[in-house]
């Protein structure tokens, strides 16, 4: 029998790198094994960690056994829900206050940060044709992957200086000065930068904004760690917050994602903020019913359950409490765990300077190993890293940093 050609044109692209080193990190049977890969919570224990407060909810949702809980929400999603996510955001009064400022802003529920990142880049492919998207180098990867599915050509500014382990705030401006045109898209990491770890500071911020605003630029906010990072929500989202009050005549967006600071990965709850300066307000809805066009497209509505537990939460004074309980209690272990690490490393007298450890913020430390350390350490020891040399915090534990600290000490003294 003559074989039938397929008429696909299909050619293997790279497996995404974060997914498959958790699966190898899964399929590894050493009792030893460390994961340093994805951006995950875990206890001292190395295991998840529904938050408290998100236990005692669904507690409490299981009782009121809402007839409504499987039904479709509207095509923008759980609108309740979309008026606390934008409060949080933006740091609105609840209720009927800071009506004017949230005029501004037309929101929809998303499949967590991920999809509000893609139903942005999508909804400005097609409504603003930016002809480049700026993108921190390094950035989150699939930051990478999600324009080029929108098809807008990326390029990227400089962020993380190698030799001194800093913030290139320097190199950020200069290209942002020189190279960046009127329209273009600027992605900006609201706060905990993956992968480096380093955040603008505040008069920094100041001057992001002031460039973006005078050159014409568009920053898309990408914040995935509101709370999670200093255990402070406000303090996370300030750069969104000095944008949005300081730069009203500016156009901007925020992709928000509840994956960390709730702890709900998989249940994919997000929102996309679409911000209209001061002026354009009158297009809010069009922007709504744009938005709505795509999604009805695209995945007809987002989850429900997710949001239902955020909504419960953000909408009790007590939860509210418990929750921000909660966030410090991350934020906590993973900065205690910093300086564990960096302590070990200054008593084993690792060669190299290790303040970055304790310096970078949020999730990820960039440690500044090399790809073939990070091969050694994942073959020889069991600790599983990107080859970038991001290392999640949070995989360490009082019981392994020991470990950790002396198997990155033996690949800096014999591998290059
Ligand atoms: C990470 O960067 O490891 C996390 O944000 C998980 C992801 O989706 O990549």
């Amino acid at each position: 029998m003559a074989p039938v050609p397929t008429r696909l044109n299909v050619a293997p692209v790279p497996p995404d790198e974060i997914f498959a080193l958790n699966g190898a990190y899964f399929a590894d049977p050493n009792p030893q094994k460390v994961s340093l890969g994805v951006g995950v919570y875990r206890t001292d224990d190395g295991k998840p960690w529904p938050l408290p407060v998100v236990e005692k909810t669904e507690k409490v949702l299981a009782a009121e056994n809402d007839l409504m809980r499987h039904e479709y929400t509207a095509i923008e999603g759980d609108v309740p829900f979309l008026g606390l996510a934008r409060d949080l955001m933006f740091g609105f009064e609840s209720g009927d206050g800071d009506k004017e400022a949230k005029a501004r802003i037309a929101s929809v529920q998303t499949v967590a940060g991920t999809g509000a990142n893609h139903l942005g880049a999508l909804f400005l492919a097609h409504h603003m044709k930016p002809r480049t998207v700026w993108l921190s180098n390094p950035s989150w990867a699939n930051h990478m992957t999600i324009w080029e599915l929108a098809g807008v050509p990326r390029k990227t500014y400089p962020y993380y200086h190698a030799a001194t382990r800093s913030f290139d705030f320097d190199g950020m401006m200069n290209t942002l000065e020189t190279e960046a045109e009127e329209g273009d898209v600027v992605l900006l990491h609201a706060c905990a930068h993956n992968p480096t770890g380093l955040d603008p500071n505040k008069e920094q911020w100041i001057a992001i904004a002031e460039v973006c605003e005078r050159k014409k630029l568009f920053p898309f906010f990408d914040s995935a760690y509101q709370g999670f990072a200093s255990g402070s929500v406000e303090e996370d989202a300030w750069a969104v917050r000095y944008f949005f009050n300081n730069k009203p005549d500016m156009e901007m967006c925020v992709a928000q994602s509840f994956s960390k600071n709730f702890g709900l990965y998989g249940q994919r709850v997000g929102a996309f903020h679409y911000v209209t300066n001061r002026s354009a307000t009158s297009i809010r809805d069009i922007v709504v019913n744009n938005l709505c066009h795509l999604i009805r497209g695209e995945f007809s509505m987002g989850p429900r359950i997710g949001t239902t537990i955020v909504k419960k939460i953000l909408t009790n004074d007590e939860l509210i409490a418990d929750w921000h309980q909660d966030l410090q209690v991350m934020s906590s272990r993973i900065k205690t765990m910093r300086q564990a690490l960096y302590d070990e490393l200054v008593r084993l007298q690792t060669p190299g300077t290790w303040e970055h450890i304790i310096e970078q913020n949020g999730m990820f430390s960039y440690t500044g190993l090399t790809p073939k350390q990070v091969y050694a350490l994942k073959d020889q020891y069991h600790i599983y890293l990107l080859k970038s040399g991001r290392a999640s915090i949070s995989g360490l534990s009082e019981k392994n940093v020991k470990y950790v600290a002396q198997a990155i000490d033996y690949v800096i003294r014999n591998i290059l």
